[in-house]
């Protein structure tokens, strides 16, 4: 058999030989900065070493408003943890991934260490999806999601020591439309909130950093809908469509953890892993 040359990803177990530790790490580092973010912060700090990648927090990017606890931010930090682990399994390497909490060191969410071992199949498969994916704000459609691809990532979810709860029954879709309306609403009362929300909004793009409105939907203060989503459309000048379509009729799910503290939220910021593909 010829074997897989490991450049490419080493989704099979014929590869003989893979990207240097080094290579691997610094694949695993760009591909960290490539994660979704809350309001777009990057709130994390990574630290290359000759044998791990370190993830901290970067509490200067913290959301002090919206994210007082740093929810967010760890879940931010999940994500980056994520896209790190893909890139060292397409790189030919398994990985040892855990999160780290440190009373010396509680900014230190996680270490990646690259390891001997088969690197995960399925996550190196989703490799060129890191740079491909973007949130998207555009109009949601009506179909509702097929069944067996919802197990599909309720099973990755669970994975990652996390749970993708389905919202089926009509009184429980009401209610949460009417709580994310009460969360919307109690948001975007409070002026340090709109204030936060418009420093990441209208950052130069130059920085790279925060939302701009070439990804946001034109908010005209017409648009109601049903589960409203956040307003970042700052300055008037988003350029996607107004009508979301958001409504509780469509596809909903709650993505909760089991406890609420922040090695919980890292793993919530985790949405797939191949743990249990084996
Ligand atoms: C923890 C977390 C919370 C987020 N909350 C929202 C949100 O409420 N509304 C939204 O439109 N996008 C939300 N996002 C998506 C980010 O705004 C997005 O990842 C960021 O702007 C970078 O853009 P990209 O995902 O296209 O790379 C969230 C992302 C994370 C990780």
């Amino acid at each position: 058999m010829q074997p897989t040359p490991c450049d490419a990803p080493a989704t099979t177990s014929g590869c003989t030989s893979r990207r240097s530790l080094p290579e691997a790490l610094e694949d695993a580092a760009d591909a960290a900065r490539l994660a979704p973010s809350v309001h777009d912060t990057q709130p994390w700090r990574l630290v290359l070493h000759a044998d791990r990648l370190e993830l901290h927090a970067d509490r200067t990017r913290q959301l002090l408003t919206l994210d007082p606890v740093g929810r967010a931010l760890a879940e931010s930090v999940g994500a980056a943890l994520f896209n790190a682990r893909v890139a060292l399994a397409a790189a030919g390497w398994a990985a040892a991934a855990e999160p780290v909490p440190d009373p010396e060191d509680p900014d230190l969410l996680a270490i990646l260490r690259p390891v001997e071992g088969r690197p995960d199949p399925e996550l190196a498969a989703l490799a060129p999806a890191v740079a491909e994916r973007h949130t998207n704000r555009r109009a949601f459609v009506e179909d509702e999601m097929p069944d067996d691809l919802m197990r599909h990532l309720a099973r990755g979810v669970a994975c990652e020591g996390a749970e993708l709860i389905p919202v089926v029954h009509e009184r429980h879709r009401q209610l949460v439309a009417r709580l994310t309306q009460q969360a919307d609403g109690s948001q975007n009362a409070d002026p340090a909130y709109r204030a936060e929300l418009r420093s990441w909004t209208t950052k130069p793009p130059s920085t790279g950093d925060g939302v701009p409105p070439a990804v946001v939907p034109h908010v005209d203060g017409r648009q109601h809908d049903d589960v409203p989503l956040r307003d970042f459309d700052s300055t008037g000048a988003g350029a996607l469509p107004a009508e979301a379509h958001s409504t509780s009729a469509q596809t909903l799910v709650l993505l909760a953890t089991p406890r609420d503290d922040q090695a919980a939220w890292v793993g919530a910021g985790r949405p797939w892993s191949a743990c249990c593909s084996s």
